[in-house]
């Protein structure tokens, strides 16, 4: 007798007509045709099911303020700063909590089962810390959420910035941030990343840094961070965020870089909703994209995860947890099109971003955490073509969210038919 058996799945690896069986929150089997009873049964109907998806990188203090006080009319990186700059003194610990909470459920309802969230460490009374670290506790037993300290005004440049980034870090904040482009000068930023990974290095902690969020070719921060890593011994630990300077980089020195991180096993994140929003804003004709060079740094051996960055806050107005619009996203701009490219494009929304965030027990064999979702598509690559409606949301081996298969009742002069996704 098991608490819960999945019937006739697709699986993300091409296998079809497979059960799987979970007991004690955990799967137990994974194979066709399991003819033991148990408390919950889901016919999934062919559909496919998958790990949770994963947000490598998310700003949960922000989300949901969308017009508070003010919206962001350039579009551009610097003025969703500066407002996030005037909203920070008049939001409370409690509004920050509620926003959050309210974000998680929609996240969960969309298949998420881990968010990494940057949590800005520029303010004196810590307040986002605060409210996140509570959020964390309140939402564990349904999403992972990790908490990165992100002196989103410069380590080095906001004269409390660093005592209240090491603060957080006191308070239980997981992993070191930092915004190196955002320093006075290459010099600071090259500093600021040194004292940031040297902080790290000595709790034991991982690295998730903001990193050349610019279309500046010159802004090399990337550089320091592979150097550091190395120095430091933080292989594997260490990611870079966003990355866009890449894009507009002489080839020259991207062939000399990107071994360098290989070297260093710095993860990559690029963050393509975003990104295609932000960047080139004072370009005119031809405008770049902006996005990081994410097919090359695959190639290279480099883990790479999208992240969704924003959700109807300062920089973007958009957005509604859905990592299958992150995907469809960073696909269309990567122009990553083949049949194989689409697929790991699933993989950049899922087991890249737990590889990348270090989860434990994540998957779909035997032994792992009974997570996942069941989505209305067969495969990975129709998944991100339709953003499958999620019809199921597991955690622990327990449903936690359910919808029924959507379904459109066509009416036209040929008759009436029903169409599905
Ligand atoms: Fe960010």
């Amino acid at each position: 007798m098991f608490d819960l058996i999945l019937k006739n799945a697709s699986l993300p690896d091409g296998r079809t007509g497979m059960d799987i069986a979970c007991q004690g929150g955990k799967i137990v089997a994974v194979e066709a045709g399991i003819a033991a009873e148990a408390s919950e049964v889901i016919d999934a109907d062919g559909y496919l099911v998958s790990p949770p998806f994963v947000d490598p990188h998310f700003h949960m203090d922000a989300t949901l303020s969308l017009g508070t006080p003010r919206m962001n009319v350039s579009g551009t990186l610097l003025e969703g700063i500066a407002l996030w700059g005037e909203l920070k003194p008049i939001q409370t610990v409690d509004d920050i909590v509620a926003r959050a909470l309210r974000y998680c459920d929609m996240a969960v309802s969309m298949g998420m089962g881990a968010i990494r969230s940057h949590v800005d460490t520029c303010d004196d009374e810590l307040k986002g810390v605060e409210a996140l670290l509570q959020v964390r506790k309140q939402v564990k037993d349904y999403l992972d959420l990790q908490l990165v300290a992100f002196p989103q005004d410069g380590v080095l440049r906001d004269p409390t910035a660093m005592a209240n980034t090491v603060r957080a870090l006191d308070m239980g904040v997981d992993v070191v941030g930092g915004i190196p482009h955002f320093e006075r000068t290459m010099a600071d930023g090259a500093e600021s990343v040194r004292q940031l990974c040297q902080i790290a290095a000595d709790r034991g902690l991982m690295v998730d840094m903001h990193c050349d969020e610019s279309d500046d070719p010159h802004s090399r921060h990337i550089e320091t961070l592979a150097y550091e890593t190395q120095r430091l011994g933080l292989q594997g630990r260490v990611a870079g965020s966003h990355l866009t300077s890449m894009h507009s980089m002489d080839n020259y020195y991207v062939s000399k870089l990107i071994p360098l991180m290989v070297e260093a096993g710095v993860h990559a994140i690029p963050n393509p909703l975003i990104n295609i929003m932000l960047q080139g804003r004072h370009d005119t004709y031809p405008k770049r994209r902006g996005q990081t060079r994410v097919r090359e740094l695959r190639d290279a051996g480099i883990t790479v995860g999208f992240g969704s960055d924003c959700v109807k806050d300062p920089w973007y107005s958009l957005g509604k947890a859905d990592m299958l619009d992150v995907a469809f996203m960073g696909l269309h701009v990567g122009q990553l099109s083949s049949r194989a490219d689409m697929d790991w494009c699933f993989d950049a929304v899922t087991s890249n971003s737990a590889k990348i965030m270090g989860l434990e027990g994540y998957g779909l064999e035997k032994g792992c955490d009974a997570n996942f979702v069941l989505l209305q598509a067969s495969d990975k690559i129709e998944a991100i073509r339709l953003r499958a409606h999620r019809i199921a949301v597991v955690r622990r081996g327990k449903v936690i969210s359910r919808s029924t298969p959507i379904e459109h009742v066509v009416t036209t002069a040929g008759g009436r038919r029903i169409v599905k996704d």
